[in-house]
């Protein structure tokens, strides 16, 4: 079988296929379980400086392709949060903290004051006054919070890119300048669904972020022009379910992918191990290994 074991944004891991931040990345036993499910790596839900409750309900609705969420970043502070973290590192995997803040200032704080094996930097939330894609979509902004991360912190640094920008490769480079071990593409689409008797918006947020299916070829063209602009990993994320989407994902140039709704929807855990078996028979069956598999459509004419 074709060995899936490698180095993914300065992390080695046994296996590309990660648990997405956000879905079952709230609880220590959540991770530690997806972890001993095979994933290679498990990125927790976004944390904080402080305590909140996030957006008022609805905060998930399923639509046609996906799952359209504003849960509004709740979080327990990351204060509270290490022992989740500890609990999660039992199963084996590395553990990636998603972090958010308001600013550079926040950003550090948190990632000081937790102990995890990589950070990703929640840049990108699409529905977070002040606290995601609201900075995130400005490049000067991603470079200035990754560079003062960076500066603080000894273990790999990703940064988790919107895809509600005209220019992500802007972001990624931006990125890149300030020192980023890899980047995540993408969060949520910014989106809405609305109810047509009450002609009322479903989620108590009014709009929200779309994952799932329905934004795949969104995530697959944002890592095909990332991977063919930056020297540093790209990781897949955003409708990824079987190993066709995973091996497409990393055809686009992804070094390694990421799985969340999947998780929520159709698939349980053991959606990593069905993955990583598909692509390694993908892989012997094609006599090639992983690093001709990355990026294989950028160099296909
Ligand atoms: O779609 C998202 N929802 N993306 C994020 O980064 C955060 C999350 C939330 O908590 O609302």
């Amino acid at each position: 079988m074709a060995s899936l074991s490698g180095e993914v944004g300065g992390i080695r891991m046994e296996s590309p296929v990660m648990l997405a931040a956000g879905i079952l990345g709230t609880t220590g036993a959540s991770l530690r379980r997806a972890a001993l499910a095979g994933a290679g790596a498990v990125v927790t839900k976004s944390v904080g400086v402080a305590p909140r409750e996030g957006h008022r309900g609805p905060t998930v609705v399923q639509v046609e392709g996906g799952l359209l969420n504003a849960m509004g970043l709740p979080n327990p502070s990351y204060r509270n949060f290490q022992e989740e973290i500890d609990i999660g590192r039992g199963g084996g995997a590395p553990v990636v903290a998603s972090i958010f803040g308001a600013g550079a200032e926040e950003f550090v704080e948190v990632a000081t004051g937790l102990d995890a094996d990589g950070f990703e930097l929640n840049l990108s939330c699409p529905h977070a006054e002040r606290l995601g894609a609201e900075i995130g979509c400005e490049a000067c902004n991603v470079e200035a919070i990754t560079r003062a991360v960076k500066e603080e912190v000894n273990v790999p640094v990703w940064v988790k890119l919107t895809p509600n920008v005209a220019d992500v490769v802007g972001l990624g480079l931006a990125a890149e300048r300030g020192g980023a071990d890899g980047v995540v593409a993408i969060n949520t689409l910014r989106a809405m669904a609305i109810d047509v008797e009450s002609g009322m918006p479903i989620l108590g947020n009014r709009f929200g972020g779309l994952s799932g299916p329905a934004i795949k070829p969104v995530a697959v063209r944002c890592v095909y022009d990332l991977a063919s602009a930056l020297e540093i990993p790209v990781i897949g994320v955003g409708g990824i379910a079987s190993w066709e989407d995973a091996a497409e994902m990393m055809m686009a140039g992804a070094r390694g992918v990421q799985v969340g709704t999947a998780l929520g929807m159709v698939e349980g855990y053991g959606v990593f191990r069905s993955i990583a078996a598909g692509l390694s028979a993908y892989l012997d069956r094609k006599g090639i290994g992983m690093e001709e598999l990355v990026g294989l459509a950028r160099r296909a004419r």
